[in-house]
């Protein structure tokens, strides 16, 4: 997991939730796409902590509902470079998720989440997502933060 692939998964996630969340003014017949500044654009461009801790508040309210994030661990919100948790508000995302694990016996249990873990899959598994959204199963943002890097 590169710092650099964290980045791009949060900025993706606020970007198009950005896009998609403004009622987009509509003074001709045809509607005109809004023009979006990206601070990413071009060979100087970068990434900004507020921008990527929307990117992420986005992904947790709306689309983590669908896509999951399983190449991300918890800890890596408090990676350098990247949105700027520190390790207690990473440690108190991970405590919003109930993992899946197995006791000292193998018995399947779920336990409060903490930093190493991963994001866990929004579905029970790959058949429940797809039933759950048209016979397509949401792709991992991971994976597509990958496909666009
Ligand atoms: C109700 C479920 C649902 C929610 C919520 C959702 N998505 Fe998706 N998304 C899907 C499904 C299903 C697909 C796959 C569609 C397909 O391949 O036909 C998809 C595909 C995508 C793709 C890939 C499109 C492509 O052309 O490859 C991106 C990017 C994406 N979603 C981003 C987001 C972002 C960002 C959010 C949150 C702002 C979000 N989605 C919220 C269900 C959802």
């Amino acid at each position: 997991m590169t710092m650099k692939r964290t980045i791009l998964i949060l900025a993706l996630a606020g970007g198009l939730g950005a896009a998609a969340a403004p009622a987009i003014a509509q003074e001709h017949d045809t509607p005109v796409p809004p023009k979006l500044k990206w601070s990413f654009a071009g060979p100087f461009g970068k990434y900004d902590q507020a921008q990527l801790q929307r990117g992420f508040k986005i992904y947790k309210e709306v689309c983590a509902a669908c896509h999951s994030l399983q190449m991300l661990a918890f800890r890596n919100l408090a990676d350098t470079g990247g949105p700027g948790f520190s390790e207690e508000q990473a440690a108190a995302v991970a405590a919003e998720y109930k993992i899946k694990d197995l006791d000292d016996k193998g018995e399947p249990v779920e336990r409060t989440g903490r930093v190493a873990d991963n994001f866990p899959s929004s579905f029970a598994n790959e058949l429940a997502a797809k039933a759950a959204n048209g016979g397509v199963a949401p792709p991992d943002m991971s994976t597509l933060a990958k496909a666009r890097s």
